[in-house]
C-alpha cells in the first residue's frame, strides 16, 4: 500500500494547495480567455519579445520559447534580472508578468521597457504593477502562491501572439489541451502520487529533450519550492556534451527522464544511450507525456509536476505552499 496522502494533506497542507493545483484544466480555460479578451490594437512592426518575470512568474519565457519554435519567425527571450538588453526599442513587445505586481527586479523592466516606448502587456493580480502601462491583464487573485496559478503566468500571451499576427490560430491545440487535461486529471494524479513516492529521499536530476527543456526547468522549481528539495535539470543532446561524462553524482541520485512522446528519432536514440550510460549512478524514471500538440504534452507534464511536487513536500513532512526562506529574502530586502 502507498502512503496515505489524504491524511498527510489534512495535517500539513494548510492552504490547501494540492485542492487548488488540482483546478488546473479550469485555470488554463481561464487563462487563454484572459488573453483572448485583451484588445491590443498596435500597427507597429513587433522584432522580438522579451518575457520579463521572476520564479513562478518568470517560466513563461521559456514556456513559450519551447512551445513557439516553429511558429515564430522572431526571437523570444526570457529576462530574470532588474534590467533589459540592449535591443529592447520601440519594435520589442515586452510582457511584464508578476504575480503580486511588486517584485522589483520586474517593475524596473517595466519601467524601462515603457521608457524606451517598447509595445508593453503587464500581467499582475495586484501591486503596483498592474496600474502601469496601457495593456494590461489582471490575474486572478486566488492563487495559495504565485507560482501555483502557473497557468495564467504563461498561456494569456500565446492569443496575444495570435491578435498580433505573429503566430497562426492556435484554436485546435487549446482545444486539444483542455480535453486532454480535463480528461486525464486522475491519471495524472496517479502518476504525480507515484513519481512523488519514487522521489522521496533522492535528489532529482530531470533530463529532457530539446522540446521540453522549460517543463524540466519547471520540474526543478517546483520541486524546489513546493517540496524544498534541491534539483538539477539539463537538456538533451546538450548534456550528451559534458554531463554525461560525470562519474560523481550524490548518492542519492533519482533521474527523471521526461519524454515528450513525439520525439525526433535521434532525440530518442540519445535518451536510451544516455540512460544507459548512467544506469550505476541512481535510479531512474520516465515520465511520458501525452498529446498530439506540443501545447497539450507540455501542460500535461507540467500538471503532473505541480501535484507530484506537492505529494512529496507532504512525504517531506512539509506544507507545499510556505517559501519561508523567499519570503525572509524579500523582507531583508525591503529593510
Ligand atoms: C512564490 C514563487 C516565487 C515568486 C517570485 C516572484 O510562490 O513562486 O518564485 O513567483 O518570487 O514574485 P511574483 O510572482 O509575485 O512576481
Amino acid at each position: 500500500m502507498g502512503p496515505d496522502f489524504s491524511k498527510l494533506a489534512e495535517e500539513l497542507d494548510k492552504s490547501n494547495a494540492l485542492g487548488f493545483l488540482k483546478t488546473f484544466p479550469e485555470q488554463c480555460r481561464n487563462a487563454l480567455e484572459l488573453g483572448r479578451r485583451l484588445e491590443i490594437n498596435d500597427g507597429r512592426k513587433i522584432s522580438n519579445i522579451i518575457v520579463s518575470g521572476m520564479g513562478g512568474s518568470g517560466i513563461g519565457g521559456h514556456i513559450l520559447k519551447n512551445l513557439l519554435k516553429t511558429e515564430l519567425a522572431i526571437p523570444i527571450e526570457a529576462y530574470h534580472s532588474y534590467s533589459l538588453p540592449k535591443y529592447a526599442d520601440e519594435n520589442t513587445l515586452v510582457f511584464a508578468v508578476s504575480y503580486s505586481g511588486n517584485t522589483e527586479e520586474t517593475l524596473a523592466c517595466m519601467e524601462e521597457a515603457l521608457k524606451r516606448n517598447c509595445l508593453v502587456v503587464g500581467l499582475a493580480s495586484g501591486g503596483k504593477l498592474k496600474d502601469l502601462g496601457k495593456y494590461r491583464i489582471a490575474l486572478p487573485r486566488d492563487a495559495p502562491q504565485p507560482r501555483m496559478a502557473v497557468p495564467f503566468l504563461t498561456l494569456p500571451m500565446i492569443p496575444i501572439f495570435e491578435k498580433l499576427g505573429l503566430i497562426k490560430n492556435q484554436e485546435n491545440s487549446y482545444n486539444e489541451m483542455l480535453s486532454l487535461l480535463e480528461e486525464s486529471r486522475n491519471e495524472i494524479d496517479e502518476i504525480a502520487r507515484d513519481a512523488a513516492a519514487e522521489l522521496k529521499g533522492k535528489f532529482p536530476i530531470i533530463y529532457a529533450g530539446d522540446e521540453m527543456d522549460s517543463a524540466a526547468y519547471r520540474w526543478v522549481c517546483e520541486l524546489n519550492e513546493n517540496s524544498k528539495t534541491l534539483a538539477h535539470f539539463q537538456e538533451i543532446p546538450e548534456m550528451n556534451h559534458n554531463e554525461i561524462n560525470s562519474e560523481i553524482f550524490p548518492e542519492n541520485t533519482a533521474f527523471v527522464f521526461l519524454r515528450s512522446g513525439n520525439e525526433d528519432a535521434k532525440i530518442a536514440k540519445r535518451f536510451e544511450i544516455t540512460k544507459d550510460v548512467l544506469k550505476d549512478y541512481g535510479k531512474q524514471i520516465e515520465i511520458f507525456a501525452k498529446g498530439n500538440s506540443l501545447l497539450a504534452r507540455m501542460y500535461y507534464v507540467i500538471f503532473i509536476d505541480e501535484l507530484a511536487s506537492c505529494y512529496l513536500a507532504l512525504l517531506n513532512g512539509k506544507d507545499p505552499e510556505p517559501v519561508p526562506k523567499i519570503a525572509y529574502l524579500k523582507k531583508r530586502l525591503a529593510e
